[in-house]
């Protein structure tokens, strides 16, 4: 399980997420791409659909609720992922992505899926993340240049050492050179730069050097 998140809006979480899963689906894995931000809900729009007021939220609040089927939108391809979106957003948000219920759900899919994505909140500012890097094995945390706030990483650093936080992955996304993928392997540092044209590369490169680094690690860099 995957979670792409980012410290404000608009650094590129649902970009990152969706192009990653994206990459995974290309190499033949089965994926599902979960909508958790659930207060600003943006991967229909990705799809081209109407936003549905079912969704993670309804699965998360009503405790009643199990037909994860009837909430999971099927990729309408083969080269499209499964998805799970947030749904009616919530008065509650923090408080539902808290509940046993979503580690539950977590499970469920893993069960079905050999990758989960979780497009979640930025973490500044509200808690909603919190509780789901814990459960995560890789956490993929997106800044984006021109617009990212510098004086924000030792945000970003702080939380790195925080206990139970699993290893990281930093994209820095949006840049605008052109430059050749590196990988270094004895430091643990990819390079490589995610503008629209070569996304895909930059999130392949994401996944190779979380593939060659052990979990131990948590000084994986994706630029
Ligand atoms: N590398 C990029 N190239 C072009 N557009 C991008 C890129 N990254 C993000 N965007 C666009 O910027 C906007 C904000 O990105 P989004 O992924 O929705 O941010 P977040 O989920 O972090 O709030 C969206 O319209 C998205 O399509
Ligand atoms: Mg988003």
């Amino acid at each position: 399980m995957i979670t792409v998140t980012s410290t404000t809006k608009g650094e590129g979480k649902s970009f990152v997420s969706y192009n990653l899963a994206a990459s995974y689906k290309a190499l033949g894995k089965k994926v599902i791409l979960v909508g958790a931000d659930l207060r600003n809900p943006q991967l229909h729009t990705r799809m081209g659909i109407e936003r549905e007021n079912q969704g993670l939220s309804t699965y998360l609040a009503d405790e009643n609720f199990n037909d994860l089927d009837a909430l999971i939108k099927k990729g309408a391809d083969t080269v499209e992922m499964d998805y799970l979106l947030s749904g009616a957003i919530p008065p509650n948000p923090s408080e539902l992505l808290m509940r046993p219920r979503m580690k539950e759900l977590l499970e469920r899919l893993k069960e079905r899926y050999d990758i989960v994505l979780i497009d979640s909140a930025p973490l500044l500012l509200v808690s909603d993340t919190t509780a789901l890097l814990p459960l995560s094995d890789l956490v993929v945390y997106v800044s984006r240049a021109q617009y990212s706030d510098k004086n924000i990483f030792p945000f970003i650093k702080e939380l790195q050492n925080r206990p139970n936080i699993p290893p990281f992955g930093m994209v820095l996304n949006g840049l605008l050179q052109d430059l050749a993928p590196v990988i270094n392997t004895d430091t643990a540092i990819a390079t490589a730069i995610a503008t629209p044209i070569n996304t895909t590369m930059a999130m392949a490169m994401v996944m190779e050097v979380m593939r060659r680094t052990n979990n131990n690690s948590k000084k994986i860099i994706a630029i």
